[in-house]
């Protein structure tokens, strides 16, 4: 009986620490925002929506870039925290991607966040203007690329066109696809090519263009890259050149960095900087040159070099001792205490050995 009794308040006991654990896990992960509506909403341009957000702790709305017939009510009650987000008069600005999260924490979907994606039709506004009057799209080799014109209506048939040569590409629905979401996916080298690049949609008899795309070729790639020289020994007061430089494809920008015995180097501090640019046949050779035109002691120790394109990075490091005259009296000081007490132990006892 007394056994029994043990092992059910021990029981009693593990359970009450397993939902005190779980009531703190609940404290610092709550359970994500709750809105009215979920998943895609469609309405007409000229209408208005209630978005209507609720969770335990303190909510902010993300709203498309273009979209400016907001407004914001708080709504907070019986517990919870509520933030209504109201569009009025709507237009096809008003299109994109609305996401509730949590003021406090990192934003993830499903998480601590929640999201719906309106579309306001409107026949005469198929596609979603830009920000900007056009809108630049880098691209790299082998990839895919989004052509950023989106639908204020899904179920368009969207070409891409070129104007130099012009073409038309219609998706082919496995590598290139229009996503009203999205925009025009497609492989990169189908319009590598070209400089300027719209979307383009028929409705009844009328053509509608989406905002210019100039369409811009990046690369990436840094075949090589050195740091010379690779041992230098100076003096104080000499000068110190060190020159980093990377082979690399064309259309690449490069930032260089520099470390100084694994910690940042501070440019301006004695330092200062140098770059060149140099186009070969098919490379480009870019350089930073590192000089200090009075190295002292401190500057001793290993220098790296960092060169970064974005999506790759290479590093290369040299070593410089700096010889100083005050170090030198202190090697030429130690060298004479040495010898003499080898004289002494020659002339003398060996208590020293
Ligand atoms: C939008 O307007 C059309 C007619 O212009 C109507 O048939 C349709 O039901 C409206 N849609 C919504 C979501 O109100
Ligand atoms: C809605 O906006 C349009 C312009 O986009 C304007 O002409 C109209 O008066 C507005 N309607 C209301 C009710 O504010
Ligand atoms: C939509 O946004 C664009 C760019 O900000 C602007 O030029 C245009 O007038 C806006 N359209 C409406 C209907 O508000
Ligand atoms: C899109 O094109 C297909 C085939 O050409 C056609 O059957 C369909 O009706 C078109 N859809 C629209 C919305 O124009
Ligand atoms: C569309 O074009 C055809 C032929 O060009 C014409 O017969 C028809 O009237 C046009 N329809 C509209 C709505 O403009
Ligand atoms: C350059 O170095 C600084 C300081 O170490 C660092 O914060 C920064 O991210 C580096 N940039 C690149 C491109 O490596
Ligand atoms: C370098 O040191 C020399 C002699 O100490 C001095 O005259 C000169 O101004 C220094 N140069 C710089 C750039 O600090």
């Amino acid at each position: 009986m007394m056994k029994q009794a043990v092992s059910v308040l021990l029981l009693l006991g593990i359970i009450l620490e397993i939902t005190g654990v779980a009531a703190i896990q609940l404290r610092f992960m709550p359970d994500p925002p709750t809105l009215n509506t979920y998943g895609t909403h469609r309405m007409n341009k000229s209408d208005n929506l209630d978005l209507t957000c609720r969770g335990r702790q303190r909510l902010l709305w993300s709203t498309p870039p273009t979209s400016t017939r907001l407004s914001t009510s708080d709504c907070s009650g019986s517990g919870l925290f509520c933030l209504t987000l109201t569009i009025t008069n709507a237009t096809v600005n008003e299109t994109g991607q609305y996401q509730c999260y949590y003021k406090d924490l990192k934003v993830e979907d499903g998480k601590t966040a929640a999201g719906i994606y309106v579309f306001v039709h409107d026949s005469k506004v198929p596609f979603v203007p830009s920000e900007k009057e056009y809108e630049v799209v880098f691209i790299r080799e082998g990839e895919r690329v989004v052509i950023p014109c989106r639908g204020s209506v899904e179920n368009l048939n969207v070409t891409l066109n070129t104007n130099y040569p012009i073409k038309e590409i219609h998706p082919d629905g496995k590598d290139s696809v229009w996503d009203p979401k999205k925009g025009f996916i497609l492989p990169t080298h189908l319009i590598s090519y070209a400089g300027v690049v719209s979307c383009q949609t028929r409705i009844k008899n009328e053509t509608f263009k989406s905002p210019l795309y100039i369409v811009a070729v990046v690369g990436y790639k840094i075949y090589d890259l050195t740091l010379t020289p690779v041992h230098q020994r100076l003096s104080v007061g000499e000068r110190l050149v060190l020159s980093c430089t990377a082979h690399t494809e064309l259309n690449v920008g490069i930032e260089f960095n520099w470390t100084h015995s694994g910690g940042a180097l501070n440019l301006g501090s004695g330092f200062h900087t140098v770059s060149h640019k140099k186009k070969l046949w098919d490379s480009l050779e870019l350089s930073n040159t590192l000089i200090v035109e009075n190295v002292t002691v401190d500057h001793s120790g290993d220098f790296t070099c960092t060169a970064s394109s974005g999506q790759m990075e290479k590093s290369a490091s040299a070593y410089l001792t700096v010889f100083g005259g005050c170090t030198e009296n202190i090697l030429l000081h130690n060298v004479i205490l040495i010898k003499k007490s080898q004289e002494m132990d020659q002339g003398g006892s060996n208590s020293l050995v």
